[in-house]
């Protein structure tokens, strides 16, 4: 049975009436672009054929209450007086109603039952799809216009400041606006999005190291302090507006801060050769950059970890393997290939036992299509 049919099926033996709506939000992988979305930068990612999906109905009240099948746990809350709880998945929810008040949005309540196959903390972003199916439901009992990026927006200012993340904007934009079949070309400063088609003939495949750092944040944060730092050096609003004929030219700035600027203003670049590679089809370039990236976010910019530098070698030695890298935040998580469609299989089961073999653990690993962003389903 897919999680749509389950959740509705969960929300009709709940609700003892059949929901009047589905909508589903998707997790997503960053082909290419790591690290630059807070930069005003460029990012190459995908949303994916994995998703968090709510059954629901309105209410009439200003409750929202609902059903985790993940956690099986029923939980609710007063729209009428949000308050912050214990850390968990129903924080991303009140998170949501949050910023959707906050940006002057009438809400109304409702109830529903939720499912995802993202997987949690794996770096696939399923928060930003929680957060993105919420305001999707949210939108649709309460009648709200779904301006995609405007929805982003919201659902990043919901992580930042009510779970306390200070994620940039890729991950919930790319929920909300995903398309089928592409990866997407964001501009984080502008927030304009071209979909790029995906090269034929090539599987995307995401590889889970299954290591999961609790560091994360705090590094994060270091990262974003120090590129800030380094713009302020440049004199600029952001490491976007340095190209790297300025970067190689420029001097006094210190060895880490200059190698963080530098990962920064060469993946920029890289993200938008990228897309241009994809677009004329040529998947051997495409690949040398995804390469190129990952050497950069593990010397430069030093968010890799041996689990991941392990995987994408294993990745990167197989037959048909175009291209591999690290994808999202860093320190464990998922890698990400550009595989040659005949070869996949043979791939998945040579890289699970190169990795096993090196590190001792078990990976998870999955093909992944291009999914469409966030919407209510028929
Ligand atoms: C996390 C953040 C994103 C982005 C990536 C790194 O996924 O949520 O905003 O900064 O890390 O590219």
């Amino acid at each position: 049975m897919s999680l749509q049919e389950r959740v509705v099926l969960e929300a009709e033996r709940r609700f003892h009436a059949r929901p009047n709506l589905v909508v589903r939000a998707p997790g997503r992988v960053n082909l290419i672009g790591e690290h630059t979305d807070y930069n005003d930068g460029f990012v190459l990612p995908m949303a994916i054929d994995r998703a968090v999906w709510i059954a629901l109905r309105p209410r009439k009240d200003a409750q929202v209450r609902v059903h985790s099948l993940h956690f099986d746990q029923t939980a609710e809350f007063s729209l009428n007086r949000l308050e912050h709880g214990k850390a968990g998945w129903l924080e991303y929810l009140k998170g949501v109603a949050w910023a959707l008040q906050e940006a002057g949005c009438q809400v109304q309540g409702w109830e529903g039952v939720l499912a995802g196959d993202v997987p949690l903390g794996a770096g696939l972003s399923s928060s930003a799809a929680l957060e993105l199916a919420t305001a999707r439901a949210f939108a649709a009992v309460s009648n709200l216009p779904w301006d995609p990026p405007e929805m982003a927006k919201i659902c990043q200012r919901a992580e930042n400041e009510w779970v306390g993340m200070n994620c940039g904007i890729m991950d919930q934009l790319i929920s909300a606006t995903g398309v089928a079949g592409h990866a997407v070309l964001i501009d984080c400063r502008t927030l304009e999005t071209q979909a790029v088609p995906l090269p034929p003939d090539t599987a995307v495949v995401v590889l889970d190291t299954a290591t999961r750092r609790g560091l994360v944040d705090s590094a994060y944060n270091e990262r974003r302090a120090q590129c800030e730092a380094a713009a302020r050096f440049f004199g600029v609003p952001a490491l976007r507006d340095v190209d790297i004929d300025r970067f190689d030219k420029s001097d006094g700035l210190d060895a880490v801060a200059r190698r963080r600027a530098r990962h920064v203003v060469a993946e920029n670049a890289r993200t938008l050769q990228a897309a241009e590679a994809m677009r004329r089809g040529d998947t051997s370039e495409l690949g040398r950059l995804m390469n190129a990236s990952h050497v950069s976010l593990r010397d430069d910019f030093e968010v890799s970890s041996s689990e991941l530098d392990a995987m994408v070698a294993c990745a990167q030695g197989q037959d048909g393997c175009c291209g591999a890298r690290m994808t999202g935040a860093g320190f464990g998580g998922c890698a990400v290939a550009l595989v040659r469609a005949e070869a996949v299989g043979g791939l998945v089961t040579t890289v699970a036992n190169c990795y096993q073999t090196a590190t001792g653990r078990v990976p998870s690993i999955y093909i992944c299509k291009a999914a469409a962003g966030a919407g209510v389903e028929a």
